[in-house]
């Protein structure tokens, strides 16, 4: 038995390991999946096992897994491209008769209405169609995305979005959304469940510039601006046009409330509350 991460030379990959050997889970114990052997070299030394293979290259993926594995697939960092790739896991996973298939999807993925939240709704419908035993761990926005901002912010004392004055979003860091996936693949009881995965607290993208201005003492406020300006906005900054639309896209949804909520999953499954946005700012600052 293996517990198998796909992604695993990427942040939430790298994460999800640290956490299972911070719990006791051997080196030979866990394989990683990497497209390049030498991006993993650190974790061969670690004495994990490296497996290369590529989603694009589904042959790749042929006689990697057995049965009694336990694989976390990681979702694949191209949005529109990743059925396929995600197929070319479900696939393999399906003819070794894998124990558990975990995937790492959007939070309120089955009535999720943004286009972002396609290649996910997909992704969970191919696993259950191949009958695995699966679990699904719904990840909120990971605040990492947001704070990613904050110099620019307090460059221009603005948080410039599409999203509405009163909209809250319930972010977690993505080192908690790690934490989460450790426990549903190396401990029991997750099997056929599906958990919406997001922090204790939702707040407004004002409570954000606030928290800005509080620990930078540089004034910052949150300006919405409409979903025209918004794509226009994010071409200006460099995102291609399509990107630009679907990142636009969720930020109506977050307007909507579609990552507003705190069903407290996150905090249930890691046994502790989740970060504090007012931590994630400060780490960016310091
Ligand atoms: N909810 C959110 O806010 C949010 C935000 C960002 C991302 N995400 C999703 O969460 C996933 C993990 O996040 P992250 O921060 O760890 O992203 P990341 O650092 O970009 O890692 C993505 C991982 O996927 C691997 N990968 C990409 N294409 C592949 C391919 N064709 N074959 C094999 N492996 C491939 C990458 O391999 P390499 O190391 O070789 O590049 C990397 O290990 C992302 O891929 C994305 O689906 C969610």
């Amino acid at each position: 038995m293996s517990i198998v991460i796909t992604g695993a030379t990427g942040q939430l990959g790298r994460l999800v390991i640290a956490d299972l050997l911070a719990a006791g889970v051997p080196a030979d114990g866990i394989t990683a999946v990497a497209r390049s052997k030498e991006k993993a070299a650190d974790l061969a030394a670690q004495g994990i096992r490296v497996l290369e293979a590529d989603y694009d290259r589904p042959e790749t993926f042929e006689g990697a897994f057995d049965a009694a594995d336990r694989v976390l697939l990681i979702s694949a960092s191209e949005a529109g491209r990743r059925i396929p790739q995600h197929a070319a896991v479900i696939d393999a996973a399906k003819a070794a008769g894998v124990a558990q298939l975990a995937y790492t999807g959007i939070f309120g993925s089955p009535t999720a209405d943004f286009l972002l939240a396609a290649d996910h709704q997909a992704t969970e419908q191919a696993i259950l169609d191949s009958g695995l035993p699966y679990t699904f761990l719904r990840n909120n926005w990971y605040v990492e995305m947001l704070t990613a901002n904050v110099g620019p912010a307090i460059e221009h004392g603005a948080v410039v979005n599409g999203v509405g004055q009163d909209s809250v979003i319930a972010t977690a860091t993505r080192a908690d959304y790690a934490a989460a996936a450790a426990v549903a693949i190396s401990t029991d009881g997750h099997l056929n469940k599906a958990y919406e995965l997001s922090g204790d607290h939702a707040w407004t993208f004002g409570e954000f510039a606030a928290e800005i201005t509080k620990q930078s003492g540089k004034p910052v406020v949150h300006k919405t601006i409409s979903h025209d300006e918004n794509v226009a906005f994010l071409v200006s900054v460099g995102l291609p046009e399509g990107f630009a639309e679907v990142l636009a896209d969720v930020d109506d949804a977050i307007t909507r409330g579609a990552l507003a909520g705190t069903p407290g999953d996150l905090s249930r499954l890691i046994g502790r509350p989740t970060t504090p946005l007012a931590d994630s700012i400060a780490a960016v600052l310091a």
